[in-house]
C-alpha cells in the first residue's frame, strides 16, 4: 500500500512537471514573406522579432524566413490559414480571394503620394478595413508601407501609346490586369519570386514595382527604362490567423500588439525616408534609364488608367474611394487662437 501510494505521488508529480515545462514553451511565431531583408517589409519583420522578444522573454520564439524561403506568393495565405505560419505581409493587391474593399489600393493615381496613402490608412475608413477579413479568418494587424510603383520595360514607356502590345508582370490582382489593358497592354500574373527570371527571359517585357523591390531585387539589370511614373501604391497589411490570434494568453496578444505597432512604425520610417536612396542606388548602377515624366505626360497616363476606377467601384464602394480622395487633400494645420485686444 505504501509502495503504491508513493509510486501514485510520483506519477502525479511527474505529471505536473512535464506539464509545467509544457507550458514554459515558447509560442513559436513564424513570420513569413517575400522580399529581401534590407527592404521596408524585411525590417519591419525583423525588429517585430528583436521586440517580441525581448517584451516577452522565454514566451515567445519568432523565425522570419525572408525571400519567399518558406512561401512564396499565392501559398503565404493558405499557409496561414492552416497554421503552418502565424503571420505574413502580403502587398495590398494579393488579398482578391479574401475581400474585394482591399483593391481600392491598386486604383491607379488615386493617391497623390505616400503620405496621403497614409491618411487614408490611419483614417477611420482605413482601419476598418483591417477587419474586413475577420469572417475569413484573417485579422489585419496594420498596414506596411513599401513605396508608390514605378513602371520599367524594355523600351522607353513616355506615352500609354508605349504600352501597346507590351507583356507587364503584374501581382494577382483584378485590378492591375484591368490597368494595363486599359493602355492595350498584356498583363501576367507571376509570382515575385519569379519577377527576375521572367524578364531576364523574355517571357514579359515590363513591369511595375517601387524602387526599393526594383533594386534588392535587381530588377534594373534586367530592364533598360524605368518610368518615373507614381502611379499607384504598393503597401502591406500585415495579418495573422484569427483563431490563433484570439486563443494567445491575454499578456502575449498584448506584447505582440505592441511590437507590432512599433516594428511597423520603423519599417514605415525606412519605406517613407528611404525610397529615395533606392532610387538613387538604381541610377548609380547605370544599367537602366530613368525616365522622368512632365506633367501633362503624366496626366496623359492618369486619363488612360483612370476609366478602371468606374470600374471597380461596385465592387470596392463609391464611400472608400471618397475617403481615399479626401487624403489626397493636405489636412489644414490648426491656426493658432487670435489674442483679443484688451
Ligand atoms: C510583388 O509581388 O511585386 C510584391 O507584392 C512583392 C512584395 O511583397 O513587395
Amino acid at each position: 500500500m505504501k509502495i503504491y501510494n508513493i509510486i501514485s505521488i510520483l506519477v502525479v508529480s511527474l505529471g505536473v512537471l512535464s506539464g509545467t515545462a509544457a507550458s514554459a514553451e515558447p509560442v513559436v511565431i513564424k513570420f513569413s514573406h517575400v522580399v529581401a531583408e534590407n527592404t521596408p517589409k524585411g525590417q519591419a519583420a525583423l525588429k517585430f522579432k528583436e521586440l517580441a522578444e525581448k517584451y516577452l522573454p522565454g514566451k515567445v520564439s519568432v523565425e522570419v524566413f525572408p525571400n519567399s524561403q518558406l512561401f512564396g506568393d499565392g501559398k503565404e495565405m493558405e499557409a496561414l490559414l492552416l497554421g503552418d505560419v502565424q503571420i505574413v505581409a502580403p502587398s495590398l493587391a494579393k488579398f482578391g480571394k479574401y475581400t474585394k474593399k482591399l483593391q481600392i489600393f491598386d486604383l491607379p493615381f488615386l493617391f497623390d503620394d505616400i503620405h496621403a496613402v497614409d491618411r487614408f490608412q490611419n483614417s477611420a475608413k482605413g482601419q476598418e478595413l483591417l477587419n474586413s477579413m475577420e469572417g475569413k479568418g484573417l485579422i489585419g494587424l496594420g498596414f506596411l508601407h513599401n513605396g508608390m510603383k514605378q513602371l520599367s520595360a524594355n523600351v522607353p514607356l513616355r506615352t500609354p501609346a508605349d504600352a501597346k502590345g507590351l507583356k507587364f508582370r503584374i501581382q494577382s490582382s483584378d485590378v492591375l490586369e484591368a490597368q494595363f489593358k486599359a493602355v492595350g497592354g498584356n498583363p501576367q500574373k507571376i509570382a515575385f519570386a519569379e519577377v527576375y527570371q521572367a524578364l531576364q527571359s523574355g517571357v514579359v517585357d515590363g513591369t511595375e514595382n517601387p524602387w526599393s523591390n526594383t533594386y534588392t531585387k535587381k530588377f534594373y539589370e534586367v530592364q533598360k527604362y524605368i518610368t518615373e511614373s507614381d502611379h499607384g501604391v504598393l503597401d502591406y497589411m500585415v495579418v495573422t490567423n484569427e483563431k490563433w490570434w484570439k486563443g494567445l494568453p491575454e499578456d502575449v496578444r498584448k506584447g505582440l500588439s505592441k511590437a507590432m505597432t512599433e516594428a511597423i512604425a520603423f519599417g514605415n520610417k525606412i519605406a517613407l525616408t528611404e525610397d529615395e536612396d533606392y532610387r538613387a542606388k538604381v541610377v548609380e548602377a547605370k544599367k537602366a534609364e530613368v525616365i522622368k515624366l512632365n506633367k501633362s505626360e503624366k496626366e496623359a497616363w492618369r486619363n488612360a488608367m483612370k476609366p478602371v476606377w468606374a470600374q471597380f467601384e461596385p465592387e470596392i464602394g463609391k464611400d472608400l474611394i471618397d475617403a481615399a480622395l479626401q487624403a489626397n487633400e493636405e489636412p489644414v494645420a490648426a491656426k493658432p487662437a487670435k489674442h483679443k485686444k484688451k
